[in-house]
């Protein structure tokens, strides 16, 4: 199954492609968006970056009949050193479609998804050393309270905590159906929601430091942006959309393209059931 490239015309359209551009698509991924780019516009030259090396590696041979196309295996937030190596000092435009792939979550073996049993892994990058199975297994109370109630936004997590650590005493965390479950039996299912989707949305913030990553990569793009150079970015949830928001509208250097956030529009949410929560902000360098 391949990735849906979410609001891929208005990426396209807010990017304001320009020919002899050299643009940056930092999530680049399975590569749905770097090939509606390119597709779009044949004078530009697009670099694609990614964390995952699966990902770059797909999306380099996907694309290979793009001669002006680029997959790197590196995060966003160390796009200087890719920039430098490249010999490259300015860009016109960055995107950003921060989280992860459908063909991430399908993959069992990156541990994910708690409907698919697998490791509790949750890298985007596997040359990292924290995984989910070390936090839930091994990290104390306090730092456990403190994730689930910031990153996965859920109220008093002390109870659920507390059954964790009592539970890991006797039989520590091996897979995701087995963690889901358990939360499941513990927490109450509040509307569509799953119990479990919430602390595996704070173990993948945590495991990949994400909030701390993007504000990284946000400085990074802004410093490379030419003047009027664009930056898109796309998240799908409060937390990764407040970070956007602030960091744009405190930023002496950049004025807001879209004063309200673009949503997807219907047909596509029928289409795409995962872009519903999509919030794509975009900012020009001034
Ligand atoms: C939503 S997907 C992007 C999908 C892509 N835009 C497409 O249309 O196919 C997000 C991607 O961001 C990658 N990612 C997460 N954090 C990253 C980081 N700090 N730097 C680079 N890539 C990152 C994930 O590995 C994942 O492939």
């Amino acid at each position: 199954m391949e990735h849906y490239p979410v609001m891929k015309e208005y990426v396209v359209q807010y990017l304001n492609l320009k020919d002899g551009g050299i643009y940056i698509d930092a999530t680049c991924g399975y590569g749905g968006h770097s090939r509606y780019i390119l597709e779009t516009n044949s004078n530009i030259f697009l670099y694609g970056l990614d964390k995952d090396e699966d990902a770059i590696r797909y999306a380099s041979k996907a694309l290979a009949v793009f001669k002006n196309f680029k997959a790197i295996h590196s995060g966003y937030e160390d796009m200087d050193r890719v920039l430098e190596k490249e010999g490259i000092e300015k860009v016109d435009g960055v995107l950003m479609d921060l989280g992860f792939s459908i063909n991430q979550i399908k993959d069992s073996e990156r541990g994910f998804s708690f409907q698919i049993e697998g490791p509790l892994d949750m890298r985007y990058d596997r040359r990292n050393e924290l995984t989910a199975g070390e936090i839930i297994n091994r990290w104390g109370r306090r730092d456990l309270i403190w994730i689930f109630e910031n990153y996965g936004e859920i109220n008093r997590a002390t109870k659920i905590v507390d059954a964790i650590i009592e539970r890991r005493k006797k039989k520590k965390f091996d897979t995701t159906t087995e963690l889901a479950d358990f939360l499941t039996k513990y927490c109450r299912r509040q509307g569509k929601i799953h119990p479990a989707t919430k602390f595996f949305m704070a173990l993948r913030i945590t495991v990949n430091n994400e909030i701390e990553i993007l504000k990284e990569g946000l400085k990074k793009a802004v410093l490379f942006l030419k003047t009027h150079g664009r930056l898109i970015v796309i998240s799908f949830h409060s937390l990764e959309d407040r970070t956007v928001k602030h960091f744009f509208r405190n930023n002496q250097q950049l004025k807001c393209i879209t004063k309200k956030p673009v949503l997807p529009d219907i047909e596509e949410v029928i289409i795409n059931p995962e872009s519903r929560s999509a919030k794509m902000r975009v900012c020009e360098k001034v």
